[in-house]
């Protein structure tokens, strides 16, 4: 596969392909990989994770490893689903080591999980190698999160029982770490008495669950609870805990957010506006304050609750809105995810505008309003290290998004289609390709929390890589 080139395709499907790609405003590689991604989303195929096609991009250098998660992989038919899990803990710059039971090589091999995860996947606990290079020990204490998945009902009753007779068990033995269990099993097993009963004091010991969820089993015509959350589910949750346990990699930084729309007024009553939900821009404030960044959300108005941890200023207009970022500098990162009108009426009235009979309607003159983003990126002084922007396009996204991150004078534009078939618009799921000066990132379509995470592991790497 990773002879594979656009090149060595055939006429007719170079065509097609470059036909897609001009549509998509995209390089063929890029769409390429685009299409793979999908097709591994949709089979969630093994083989397709560890494909890497031919890239113009230059490949990230390693990540600082600042968060750990160990993944124990149990024995179920969910053990696929964990490789993905693994794929999605990476994608947030989170640092991953993964044990397999003896049961969970019946479903996945190490070595397709040491693939994903790019180092040995550890199977046995009296293995000479890991014995003396990693072991037990080593393995529990350097993580900071264990995720169990899929948790079976034998490997909650052992670790409920404190058995150490494998290399999972032990290291679930010997961990301070946090525990997450994303149990899966049959629903008879899970309403189990038993299962209960050790569900309930692993609750009680200080264990966190993810699932089960709701939904079809893997026997033919079972459905009922005992499913296991999804990837980006768990993947989420292990945020959670591990920003509660204190990795908080954008500690002691100052990020500055713009979200929502703004209101342009007419008259006191009428304004002009868009379709700007504010999801976006609030996810991210709350997941850069749950790393413990000192975060100032700067939002136009939206009807979603303020995001926690995050001191918002609320505004209405443009000028609004770049009086408040003013006033929130200087700060480390500056993001600018707020849909600002571009135009306002030049001289809104300020009583209402009555109807006259036989009147023509009145026309708006509009006048430009102040590029915010523009603004705080050409500073002269106390610029943030990192500027962001989004380019919001229904065309040509990264052509588009190229030309803005040069006219704007920022360092990373967040490109995404906003056509009104995509659903991106007020919806909950966006996809991204992330563009900067050395190249352009597509990231998998996903839910805009989860675009927060990816963007917040983004920025704590460049700081860390470029000590700033
Ligand atoms: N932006 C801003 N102030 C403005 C207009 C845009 O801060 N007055 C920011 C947005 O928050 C976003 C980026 O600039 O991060 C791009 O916004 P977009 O609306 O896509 O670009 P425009 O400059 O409005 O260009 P166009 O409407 O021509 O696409």
């Amino acid at each position: 596969m990773a002879s594979l080139t656009v090149r060595q395709l055939d006429e007719k499907l170079k065509k097609l392909l470059r036909l897609r790609a001009a549509r998509h405003g995209r390089s063929m590689e890029d769409e390429v990989r685009t299409i793979l991604r999908a097709a591994a989303d949709e089979a969630g195929r093994e083989a397709l994770e560890t494909f890497q096609p031919p890239s113009k991009t230059p490949a990230r250098a390693a990540a600082p490893v600042t968060r750990r998660v160990l993944v124990v992989i149990g024995g179920g038919i969910a053990a696929y689903k964990s490789l993905d899990l693994i794929r999605r803990l990476k994608e947030r710059g989170i640092a991953v080591r993964c044990v397999l039971t003896k049961a969970a090589e019946q479903f996945v091999t190490p070595l397709s999980a040491g693939a994903i995860v790019g180092e040995r996947a550890f199977t046995d606990l009296f293995d000479r190698d890991s014995e003396f290079d990693v072991g037990h020990i080593r393995l529990a204490r350097e993580a900071d999160l264990i995720v169990v998945a899929p948790a079976t009902a034998d490997l909650m009753a052992k670790i409920a029982g404190g058995h150490a007779d494998d290399l999972a068990t032990a290291v679930l033995l010997a961990t301070g770490a946090k525990v997450l269990l994303a149990p899966a099993m049959n629903p008879h097993m899970w309403a189990n008495k038993a299962t209960q009963r050790n569900a309930a004091q692993l609750a009680a010991d200080g264990f966190a669950f993810v699932g089960p969820n709701e939904g079809e089993m893997a026997e033919a015509g079972e459905r009922g609870l005992g499913r296991m959350a999804e990837p980006l589910e768990i993947a989420a949750a292990a945020d959670k805990w591990l920003a509660s346990a204190g990795a908080q990699p954008l500690k002691g930084r100052r990020v500055l957010v713009t979200s929502g729309p703004t209101h342009e007024p007419i008259d006191p009553v009428r304004y002009i506006a868009n379709r700007s939900s504010g999801k976006q821009g609030h996810a991210i404030a709350a997941a850069a304050a749950r790393a413990g960044a000192d975060v100032t959300l700067v939002s136009g108005p939206v009807n979603i609750p303020d995001p926690p941890g995050a001191t918002v200023v609320h505004v209405e207009s443009a000028r609004d809105m770049l009086r408040a970022v003013e006033r929130a500098m200087p700060v480390d990162v500056a993001i600018f995810a707020a849909a600002v009108a571009d135009w306002r009426v030049d001289a809104a009235g300020g009583q209402k505008i009555k109807k006259k009979p036989g009147q023509a309607a009145p026309a708006l003159a509009l006048v430009e309003n102040p590029d915010i983003l523009a603004t705080v990126a050409h500073r002269k002084s106390q610029r943030p290290k990192l500027v962001i922007g989004f380019a919001a396009e229904t065309e040509n996204v990264v052509a588009h998004a190229k030309d803005k991150l040069a006219r704007k004078g920022c360092d990373w534009i967040l490109a995404n289609d906003v056509s009104p078939e995509t659903g991106i618009m007020g919806g909950d799921r966006n996809t991204i390709q992330l563009v900067r000066a050395s190249g352009v990132e597509p990231w998998p379509p996903q839910s805009k929390d989860d675009v927060a995470a990816t963007l917040v592991a983004r920025i704590a790497e460049e700081l860390e890589e470029k000590k700033a």
